[in-house]
């Protein structure tokens, strides 16, 4: 029906809060930065052209899941809901629901990355002219308002691409609980969720032949010298990516090639040689270990599907009394 023509904007300041965690990551005896930081243009640019890659099975197969499931999920979904959207991106997986059933009356898609989300919820109100589509500019580990054009909606999120992977488990539980007071009672959510596999296959998806996964990772460093005065050279940094069984979870750092001192605004940070940034966790789960995560957010498991092979998985949760 309609797009509304003015994002709705976050409430606090995206940059200052970016050098600040910035500084406090580089700072840190065993450096970090937040993956939320990925996805400037380019790193979303990155992002999508990941999605694509032979290694990289996440995308294809939990879009394979949605289409075979997705007259299940829709029949889930109650007349005139509103479709939110944690994280965006692309909007292509919400696209497979919207195609899927008449019953969602508004899209609203949120994401950190607002140059890209207004770009994407354009071409979704372009392809779906009786929906109204109502993009949100948000940090989602942050509260913040539902528009009012969907007061008194029923209420589904959408949670796909693994993205609670990447929150360590405390703050998977925090962002479950907050989409509960976000949503309200009665509200259903569907998550995708990757699921733990054999190291060869979970490796290869993070470390592409093509090197997208390292130029993705390194554009962090860019985007910190561009935003925030950073003197990062990025032939001194090197992509390294691997499963660590112990905790469940892929591990994404820039290490050091040598002894080096970068400046970031007034800030210096020494490297050792070796020494890494750890820049992305993304935690793999089994439906059991992702049912008791979400029974413990206040979440029930309505249903939960995945691929022949049983490498991802996509679920259906409502929300407890
Ligand atoms: C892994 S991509 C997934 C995109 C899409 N949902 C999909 O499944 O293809 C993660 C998306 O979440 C957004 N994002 C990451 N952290 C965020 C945060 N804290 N608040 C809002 N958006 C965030 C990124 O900008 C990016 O668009």
């Amino acid at each position: 029906m309609s797009l509304a023509t003015a994002l709705l904007p976050q409430t606090h300041d995206e940059k200052a809060e970016f050098a600040q965690d910035v500084l406090r990551g580089l700072s840190a005896t065993r450096k970090y930065l937040a993956p939320k930081y990925f996805y400037d243009a380019r790193g979303a640019e990155l992002f999508d052209q990941i999605t694509a890659l032979p290694e990289y099975y996440p995308t294809r197969t939990e879009m394979a899941i949605l289409r075979d499931h997705a007259r299940d999920i829709a029949n889930l979904i109650p007349p005139g809901a509103a479709l939110v959207e944690f994280g965006a991106g692309s909007s292509r997986k919400a696209r497979i629901l919207l195609g899927a059933t008449r019953n969602i009356a508004a899209y609203v898609p949120v994401d950190i990355s607002a140059d890209w989300l207004q770009h994407e919820a354009e071409g979704v109100a372009r392809d779906f002219p009786r929906l109204d589509v109502v993009p949100v500019a948000a940090d989602f580990m942050h509260p913040f308002d539902l528009p009012v054009e969907i007061a008194g909606a029923p209420r589904v999120g959408f949670f796909p691409g693994s993205t609670i992977g990447n929150l360590e488990p405390a703050e998977a539980r925090q962002f479950l609980f907050g989409v509960g007071a976000t949503l309200g009672p009665g509200a259903i959510l569907v998550i995708g969720v990757d699921l733990v596999k054999d190291r060869g296959t979970l490796n290869a998806a993070y470390n592409d032949a093509a090197g997208v996964t390292a130029a993705f990772n390194l554009n962090l460093l860019t985007r910190i010298n561009r935003e925030l005065g950073g003197t990062f050279d990025l032939g001194q940094f090197e992509h390294h990516a691997y499963f660590n069984k112990a905790a469940s979870r892929i591990e994404m750092h820039l290490v050091s090639r040598d002894d080096q001192r970068v400046r970031v605004g007034k800030n210096a940070f020494r490297f050792r040689q070796g020494e890494s940034i750890h820049t992305e966790s993304s935690y793999k789960y089994t439906i059991e270990t992702f049912q008791a995560l979400a029974r413990d957010s206040g979440w029930q498991s309505l249903s939960a599907w995945t691929d022949p092979d049983d490498k991802f998985s996509v679920h259906a949760l409502q929300l407890r009394d």
